[in-house]
């Protein structure tokens, strides 16, 4: 096995981080910038952290090009809240587009071909694109410094959750028919067309 320091430049551990926690989910995330325009970027730096409230994360990092914070977190800690959009197989270019990095202002619906459609709470907007979203309004803030690479950790609170009906069998969501991506290392998407299945032995089975 070769052994690693984390005490050197950031591009090392970064490379280890992509290439060992994956796939990893994507969240696109819509928020309204500050002349009321729209903006849109996907983060795999994303889970899932609670149920009851339902309360989702995600970690923009600054920017390696300028030492700045990227427009997204800007724009939420501004205007408390933001949208969670999930991306599926026939969107990848749209929102792989949607990562570039514009001016502060500029709007990546446009840029990438992606359409705007209202929320019903937050001022956000959602992709009509996307087969689900998460209007969220902003909890938390955790940040890990200033430098290029840094991360935050920015929680939201799910307050409305859209689901398109073709996803939904008995009111759960229907893998196949959603055809989730995940990230990967460098620049791979990955596919969850190959899924296995696995019972789990609960306490009960086990004192069978
Ligand atoms: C699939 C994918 C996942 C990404 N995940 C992250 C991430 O977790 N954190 C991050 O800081 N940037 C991530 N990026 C890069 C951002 O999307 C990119 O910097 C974007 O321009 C940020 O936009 P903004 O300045 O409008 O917030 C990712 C890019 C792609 C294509």
């Amino acid at each position: 096995m070769q052994s690693f320091d984390t005490n050197g430049p950031f591009q090392q551990n970064y490379k280890f981080l992509i290439g060992s926690i994956l796939p990893r989910p994507i969240a696109v995330v819509s928020t309204i910038n500050e002349d009321g325009t729209n903006n849109v970027a996907p983060f795999s730096f994303f889970t899932a952290v609670s149920a009851s409230p339902m309360i989702i994360a995600f970690s923009p990092m600054i920017k390696s090009s300028n030492g700045e914070m990227k427009d997204t977190p800007r724009n939420i800690l501004r205007e408390k809240e933001f949208v969670v959009n999930f991306v599926h197989e026939d969107i990848i270019d749209q929102i792989n587009l949607a990562s570039t990095e514009l001016p502060y202002g500029e709007d990546e619906f446009k840029f990438s071909g992606l359409t705007p459609i209202d929320s019903e709470i937050v001022k956000a907007k959602r992709i009509k694109e996307s087969l689900i979203h998460f209007e969220c309004k902003f909890r938390d803030r955790l940040s890990y410094g200033d430098d290029p690479g840094c991360g935050q950790i920015i929680t939201g609170e799910v307050v409305k959750i859209h689901v398109d009906e073709s996803l939904l069998d008995s009111g759960r969501i229907v893998t196949d028919i959603y055809r989730p991506v995940g990230r990967g290392a460098g620049n791979d998407w990955i596919l969850c067309d190959h899924r296995i299945e696995r019972e789990r032995l609960m306490k009960a089975q086990i004192q069978k």
